[in-house]
């Protein structure tokens, strides 16, 4: 049995796997620029976020349907649930959708079939964030929160991605206030490839509680303590940051740093399609290749439910927190 955890860095469509990509292209009458899904698995080398996100956006016009978005998200839930994940917080980029005459309605519709369903069908309770994205322009983020009025019910939260450097968040200080007004939580990525200022900047301007990524906040010592002292959360995603090339390798990466340094990580798998792993294999890499030991994978478990957008449900929140405390390792850490 797999340790249990929260994912809190997830793109949905970033789950989207080869051969499903190729069973929606043909069931929408949809053309890839690939032979098939080996000719496409090579596509996966990526020189940094940009070169990744061309990929992404790309592949995202198979999804034009209610029933692709619930497929999609089901077979996330699947895999997630068998790697030990029961609460996952789950991003979508509903512009990257509009962009091409997909709604809102089919977007946020077609993903809650799934999500409505899955604490029964896979025993994952699920939030979804609504993510801006950030090479877009603000008039554009707030058309698109107008867009998401009449789905609040299910959405918890805003979050901000896609390029990062150049687009700081003080571009979006308009929108995070309108969502804060409407009772939504508030991350964003910051520090994954743009500097630590970016970091600040969230913090200050558009009020995230948590932080996506924040790598590069060992660049700067105070930053670094003011987010130890605020127990500020950091959703890091160890594979992707290896893939993205945001570290050179895994061996590299500075989690245990981080972890000494008493900032409160999670590990999380941002696009697990894309960068080779979902929840457990993050896990189960930082274990083997830097040594982290179980009470610390404990630790990392017990971060994600803690920095989880549970407060409307205390109860279960205790109650995942009591399955990581008693949790026995096995052989296998995943
Ligand atoms: N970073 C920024 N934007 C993204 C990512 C990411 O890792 N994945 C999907 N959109
Ligand atoms: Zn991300």
């Amino acid at each position: 049995m797999p340790l249990p955890k929260a994912e809190l860095h997830l793109h949905i469509e970033g789950t989207l796997e080869p051969e499903l990509a190729f069973e929606l292209a043909a069931r929408n009458g949809v053309t890839l620029p690939y032979a098939d899904t080996d000719t496409l698995r090579e596509a996966y080398r990526f020189e940094d976020l940009q070169s990744f996100l061309n990929l992404y956006y790309e592949l995202m016009a198979v999804l034009r349907t209610e029933r692709d978005f619930e497929d999609l998200a089901n077979a996330y839930l699947a895999r997630a649930a068998a790697q030990g994940v029961r609460h996952a917080e789950i991003f979508f980029d509903p512009q990257a959708h509009l962009a091409r005459g997909v709604s809102m309605g089919t977007v946020v519709e077609g993903l809650w079939r799934a999500l409505g369903r899955s604490a029964e069908n896979h025993g994952i309770s699920t939030r979804l964030i609504m993510c801006f994205l950030r090479d877009e322009s603000a008039e554009s983020a707030l058309t698109t929160l107008d867009a998401a009025k009449p789905y609040l019910d299910r959405i918890t939260g805003v979050g901000l991605d896609s390029a990062e450097v150049g687009h700081p968040p003080v571009k979006f200080r308009a929108v995070y206030e309108a969502a804060a007004a409407l009772g939504l939580r508030r991350v964003a990525h910051a520090g994954e490839e743009g500097p630590p200022e970016y970091i600040t900047e969230a913090l200050d301007v558009l009020g995230v509680e948590r932080v996506d990524h924040g790598l590069r906040c060992l660049e700067d010592p105070a930053l670094v303590e003011r987010l130890v002292r605020e127990r500020i959360p950091l959703t890091l995603c160890p594979l992707s940051n290896v893939r993205l090339r945001t570290v050179d390798t895994l061996a590299d990466h500075p989690l245990p740093a981080m972890l000494d340094a008493g900032l409160l990580c999670t590990v999380n798998s941002d696009d697990p399609a894309y960068f080779g792993g979902y929840a457990g294999d993050n896990f189960a890499a930082v274990h083997r290749t830097l040594g982290l030991t179980e009470e610390r994978l404990r630790e990392l478990a017990r971060n994600s439910f803690l920095a989880s957008f549970l407060e409307d449900d205390e109860e279960r929140r205790a109650r995942y927190l009591a399955e990581v405390e008693a949790y026995q390792f096995g052989d296998a850490v995943s």
